[in-house]
Parts: C-alpha cells; structure tokens; sequence
C-alpha cells in the first residue's frame, strides 16, 4: 500500500529543511532559524503578499516567501541572492515613501543602503496600504474598514470613504498595524474618530470591552481574564465564586 507524501524537502540558503506539506517557505525559513524580513505578515492572519519585502529566489524567480506552499521536493531557495537583495532594497525604498519615519523601516533602509523616493513624497502619511488592519477586522468578524480607491487615492477608510459604522471599537485594526498609522486611545476608548463606552468587569470593575464588541463575541457581561482565571482556579479547588462588594477591591 503506497504511502501519502506528507512532508517536502528542499533547501533555503544551503540549509536542507523538511517540512509538512504546504508550509509556507517563511515558515520553513522560521524553522531553520533564519529571519526573512516581513511587514504584512501575522502568524494568526491569512497571507496577502502586500508589502513584497518578504520576496525570496527559487527557481531564478523572485516569490513572496510569506504566500508561498512548499509542495514539491528539491526546491533551492535564496534568502539573500544579489536579485533578492536588489529588490528588497526597491521595496524598501517604496515602502519608506509611505512611512518615512516608521523606525522599522529605517532601520531597513540602513540594512539595505537605500531611502526613499522623493518622486512619491505626496504619498508619504505613514500608511503602508499593506491591509493588515482591514484582514484583522475581517478575521475578528466586522468588516467595518477595507482598503478603497486606486494609485495615490487608495486608502484605509469604511465604506465610501466615510468613517466606518460598523466599527466596534475593538483595536484590532490598530494592533496589527505595522507603522502605528491608526490613531486611538485605549482608555478612554476612541478610534476612528469615534467614542465608545466601556463595560466593567461585574467582578473587579475594570474595563472588558466594548458593549459592541461583546455583542458581536455573543457575551453581555464577561468576567475580565484575571476575574476569570481566579474564577476557573476556584472552580478547580472546589471552592465557591468570589464575591467582591466594591469593584475595583482586589
Ligand atoms: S493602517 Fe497600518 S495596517 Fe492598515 S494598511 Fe496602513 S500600514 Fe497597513
Ligand atoms: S510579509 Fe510577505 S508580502 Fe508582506
């Protein structure tokens, strides 16, 4: 009985690797130690290949490595080939023409001999367009913001260049984002040029989330992680919930 092929092999920069089926070759690069600059890149988002400054060599061409199955045996990447380098310095370049003060970058543009091109100044508010935030409001299941417009015009907004409505005030968004680009305060809570309340923890008072943001996770009234953890430890001793008569006493 023929066997299912499950793993793949190959090398990256001389290394060999063998990896499940599949693994994108950063992660196969990851496991060998080896860093592969990133910038759009989440381990617990899907892949998009914005950004470009993850391109690596197989084959004598140039692939994004974050989006990239390994599925087939024998595969000889390059990480760091005179066409890797050139075009991770190009990226650079365009990359910090957007975010020119993102220290990030900089510090890439150091790594690479490079700057940014003054020919696309205008462009320069410090948003990468690289999507990040809008794949993590989609990944937490609102969808209030997306990329819109093209060339110059394109940009991070809600629908219709307007602000976006369905935003629950989550942070997700500005979280992810890899320049910082997304204005917000934590407490109080405000982003997008909106207020939003915050519901207490109903045991020690601190804030848990927004009303929106707990509507959309099906919970009305959740315990903070600390008051749940301290709940669950007592659940497994046996012992009864803890009462507290003041929020904020702990
Ligand atoms: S706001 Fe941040 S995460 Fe969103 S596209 Fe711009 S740089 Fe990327
Ligand atoms: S990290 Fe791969 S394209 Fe951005």
């Amino acid at each position: 009985m023929s066997q299912a092929i499950t793993k793949v092999t190959g090398t990256i920069d001389g290394r060999g690797f063998s990896v499940p089926i599949g693994t994108t070759l950063l992660e196969a690069a990851k496991s060998l130690g080896l860093t592969i600059p990133t910038l759009c890149h989440h381990p617990g988002l899907p892949a998009d290949g914005n950004c470009r400054l993850c391109l690596v060599e197989t084959g004598g061409k140039l692939v994004a490595s974050c989006l990239f199955p390994l599925r087939t045996d024998g595969e000889a990447i390059l990480t760091q080939s005179p066409m890797v380098l050139e075009a991770r310095a190009f990226t650079v370049r365009l990359l910090l023409s957007r975010a020119p003060e993102d220290p990030r970058l900089l510090e890439l543009a150091r790594e690479y001999g490079t700057g940014p091109d003054p020919r696309l100044a205008d462009g320069a508010d410090g948003c990468l367009r690289c999507g990040l935030c809008v794949r993590a409001c989609r990944a937490s299941g609102t969808e209030a913001i997306a990329l819109v417009g093209r060339g110059r015009e394109r940009k991070v907004t809600g629908p219709f260049f307007e602000p976006p409505i369905d935003c629950v005030g989550c942070l997700a968004c500005a979280r992810v984002c890899p320049t910082g680009f997304i204005d917000f305060s934590e407490l109080p809570r405000s982003i997008w040029g909106r207020d939003f309340d915050l519901r207490p923890c109903p045991q020690c008072g601190r804030p848990v989330g927004t009303p929106e943001e707990l509507r959309r996770a099906g919970v009305e009234n959740p315990l903070c992680p600390s008051c749940r953890r301290l709940s669950y430890s007592r659940s497994l001793m046996g012992l009864p919930e803890a009462s507290f008569s003041n929020p904020g006493e702990r």
